[in-house]
């Protein structure tokens, strides 16, 4: 039987990664991306592929790539992000731009270029955070990271709303994650690899479709 296939970015480290090698490890089909193009992943079912999401050019290179080989990818894992103003008290300018170009701009734009190779059934999942949450904000720090995962999840619903019917559809928080996204992560509840098994029995259940999951108490977010 012919396997399936899920395309994750940012998989060079952290989360990304570890879901790679899950998803491998689960007998899926991997194609991870990082600006580099180099993954340590050795496994015959993993394509590491070059991804710049802050370079329009970089997007149109990839779907170019994927549109000459006819891919079709069953599910979409936007997680590559970053958080350069994590923990910082008020918005500077260069992070604020950078933030949004790669966790707003860059992730709608690659998405925009993704849909055509996306069946019918397919799944997209946007990795974002329950500091995007309106609701449950009462910090004040991180100003453009919490904006842009609120961005985020208002794409996601935009989204839904376009493909009613089509694609199955969810924006999810990871957990708090030891990673590299930001100095103070390493009192993180959790390992890369114990967020990825949540994230995918998440991604396998038959979620509803429009809903934004945190997938530490499985549970829904507030928006
Ligand atoms: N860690 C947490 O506690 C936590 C909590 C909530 C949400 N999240 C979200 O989870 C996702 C993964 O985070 P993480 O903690 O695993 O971070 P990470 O370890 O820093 O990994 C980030 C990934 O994004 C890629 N990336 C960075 N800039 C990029 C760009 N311009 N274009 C394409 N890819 C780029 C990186 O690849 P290269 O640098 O190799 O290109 C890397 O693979 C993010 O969306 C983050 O916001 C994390």
């Amino acid at each position: 039987m012919k396997k399936q296939l899920v395309l994750i970015t940012g998989a060079s480290q952290g989360i990304g990664k570890a879901l790679a090698e899950l998803f491998l490890v689960q007998g899926y089909q991997v194609i991870g991306t990082s600006r580099s193009g180099n993954i340590e992943i050795n496994h015959p079912s993993f394509e590491a592929m070059i991804l710049d999401l802050t370079q329009m050019e970089s997007i149109k290179s990839f779907e170019a790539k994927i549109a000459s080989k006819g891919t079709m990818f069953d599910i979409l894992i936007n997680n590559a992000g970053i958080g350069p103003d994590l923990g910082t008290s008020l918005p500077e300018e260069r992070s604020f731009d950078q933030t949004f170009d790669v966790n707003v701009k860059g992730q709608v734009f690659f998405t925009e270029a993704m849909i055509k190779h996306l069946p019918p059934s397919a799944k997209l999942i946007n990795v974002s955070s329950k500091m995007g949450s309106i609701e449950q904000c009462v910090g004040t720090d991180s100003v453009a990271y919490r904006m842009s995962k609120t961005a985020l999840n208002m794409y996601t619903k935009i989204l839904t709303n376009r493909y009613e019917g089509q694609f199955q559809i969810a924006t999810l928080h990871p957990g708090w994650v030891r990673t590299n996204i930001s100095g103070d992560n390493s009192k993180g509840r959790f390992s890369p690899e114990e967020s990825a098994a949540m994230i995918f029995d998440f991604v396998s259940s038959n979620f509803k479709t429009g809903i934004f999951w945190n997938v530490e108490t499985n549970s829904a977010c507030d928006w």
